[in-house]
C-alpha cells in the first residue's frame, strides 16, 4: 500500500477530526499543520513534526501528497488554488467556496492538473446512507416521489453565540444553508439520484445583531458570565425553509436551523417511494426504517450481512457503533485509494459535487431574496 504525506490547514473544530481520521488509515502520515492561532501548542498536542503560520511556505518547503483544507469558507479558494497549481491532491471542507465562480474555477483547475479533489460531505459515508442509495438504485422502494427532512442544531441559539460563520464575508452569501443545509441537500441527492431543479426558500435571521465576545471563542465553546461584548450586525440567516422540485418529478422540503434548543446536530431524512418509505436519522445513525403500508415496518441495522452492498464502509461488527469520526475515516479511505488507483471511483463528493451545492446555495439565496421559485439549470 502506498504511503502518503498529508498536511492539515486550519486546526480548529474539524481540522482535529481530519488529523485523527487520517491517522486511523495507517498509510498516511500527518507531517505538518498550518494555523494562525496557538500553532506551536497545537503541533505539540497532536505530535505533528512541522508547523507553519503561512500555508504557502508549508506547501513550498514540504513534499506533500495531500492537503486537507479546514479553514473558514472564504479561505478555501486561495488555499486550494495554490495547492492544486503545485499538483497536490486536495480534500476540501464544505462548503466548497464562497461563490459559484470560485467553485467553477477550482473544478477546471483540478481537472487540468488531474489531482484528486474531494469535498468532505462525510454524511454520505455512513453505511446506512449508502445502503439507502443502493436500495433506491435497485428500485426497492419504488420511485421516490417526495423527500422531506431537517438539519437542526442549537450552537447559535443565544445572542452571545458568535462565529466567523455569521458574516457573509467569511461564510458566503448564506450561513445555515451553506453550513449544514448543504450537507442535507448533498445527502438527499446522493441517496436518491435525483437533482433539484427548482427551489422556493424563506430565510429568518432571529438576531439582527449578535454580541461578539471581545476575547474570541472557538467553535462550539460557551460564553461565561464575566465576558464583555461588541455588537455586530448579522447579514446571514439563522433559519431557512426550502421547498424544491427534482428532475424526476419529486417534491421536497427541508428545515434548516442553528437555533433549535436541545438539537445538537440532528439530521432527518424521509423519502417516500411508490413501494415503501424510508427514514434515516443521524441520532440513530445505524438503523434504516423501511415503511410498509400493509405489513409491519422493518428496521435494518448496520451489519455487514444485512447491508452487504456497503460492507466496504463497515469496519466493525454489528452492535459496535460507527459514527462521526468513522464517516471521516471511510471518506478518507476512499479518497486516498483513488490517489493510488486511478480506475477506482469513490462515492465521496468530488469538486463537481461541491460546485453543484454552491449553485444550489446561490439559487436558494436568490429565491429567499426575491420570494419566488428559482430554477436551477442542469
Ligand atoms: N464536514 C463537516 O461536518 C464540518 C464540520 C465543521 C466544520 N466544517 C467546515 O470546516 C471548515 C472549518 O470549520 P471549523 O468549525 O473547524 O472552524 P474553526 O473556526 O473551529 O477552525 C478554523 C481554523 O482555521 C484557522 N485558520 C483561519 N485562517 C487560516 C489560514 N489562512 N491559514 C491557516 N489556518 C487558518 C483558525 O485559526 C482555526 O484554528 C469550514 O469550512 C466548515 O464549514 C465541516
Amino acid at each position: 500500500m502506498k504511503k502518503f504525506k498529508a498536511a492539515v490547514i486550519g486546526v480548529g473544530f474539524i481540522g482535529v477530526a481530519h488529523i485523527e481520521a487520517l491517522r486511523r488509515l495507517g498509510n498516511v502520515e500527518v507531517v505538518a499543520i498550518s494555523d494562525q492561532v496557538a500553532l506551536k501548542e497545537k503541533a505539540e498536542k497532536y505530535a505533528i513534526p512541522n508547523y507553519y503560520e503561512d500555508y504557502k511556505q508549508m506547501i513550498d518547503e514540504l513534499d506533500l501528497d495531500f492537503i486537507h483544507i479546514c479553514t473558514p469558507n472564504n479561505t478555501h479558494y486561495p488555499i486550494a488554488k495554490y495547492a492544486i497549481e503545485r499538483n497536490i491532491n486536495v480534500v476540501l471542507e464544505k462548503p466548497m467556496t464562497v461563490s459559484v465562480a470560485e467553485a467553477k474555477a477550482l473544478v477546471e483547475l483540478a481537472e487540468t492538473k488531474g489531482v484528486v479533489a474531494a469535498i468532505n460531505f462525510h454524511n454520505r459515508l455512513y453505511p446506512a446512507c449508502t445502503y439507502i442509495k443502493k436500495e433506491i438504485e435497485k428500485g426497492s422502494y419504488g420511485d421516490i416521489f417526495s423527500m422531506q427532512g431537517m438539519y437542526v442544531q442549537d450552537w447559535l441559539f443565544y445572542q452571545t453565540d458568535y462565529s466567523w460563520r455569521l458574516l457573509s464575508k467569511t461564510s458566503g452569501k448564506t450561513r445555515a444553508v451553506a453550513d449544514i443545509g448543504s450537507h442535507w441537500l448533498d445527502l438527499v441527492e446522493y441517496m436518491t439520484g435525483h437533482q433539484i431543479t427548482e427551489v422556493l426558500a424563506e430565510f429568518k435571521t432571529a438576531y439582527e445583531t449578535r454580541k461578539k465576545a471581545t476575547k474570541p471563542l472557538e467553535t462550539f465553546a460557551k460564553a461565561t458570565a464575566d465576558m464583555t461584548y461588541d455588537d455586530i450586525a448579522i447579514d446571514t440567516e439563522d433559519i431557512a425553509v426550502v421547498t424544491f422540485r427534482t428532475n424526476k418529478g419529486a417534491l421536497g422540503n427541508v428545515y434548516i436551523s442553528q437555533m433549535v434548543a436541545g438539537k445538537k446536530n440532528s439530521i432527518n431524512v424521509l423519502l417516500s417511494g411508490t413501494k415503501h418509505s424510508v427514514t434515516w436519522h443521524l441520532e440513530d445513525l445505524e438503523h434504516v426504517l423501511v415503511g410498509h403500508r400493509d405489513e409491519g415496518n422493518v428496521i435494518i441495522p448496520k451489519d455487514a450481512q444485512m447491508m452487504s452492498e456497503v460492507k466496504d464502509q463497515i469496519d466493525y461488527p454489528s452492535g459496535h457503533i460507527e459514527g462521526f469520526p468513522d464517516a471521516f475515516k471511510q471518506a478518507f479511505k476512499q479518497i486516498y485509494h483513488a490517489a493510488e488507483d486511478h480506475t477506482y471511483t469513490p462515492l465521496v463528493a468530488q469538486f463537481k459535487d461541491g460546485l453543484r451545492m454552491m449553485i444550489l446555495d446561490e439559487k436558494i439565496y436568490e429565491s429567499a431574496k426575491s420570494r419566488k421559485w428559482v430554477k436551477i439549470d442542469a
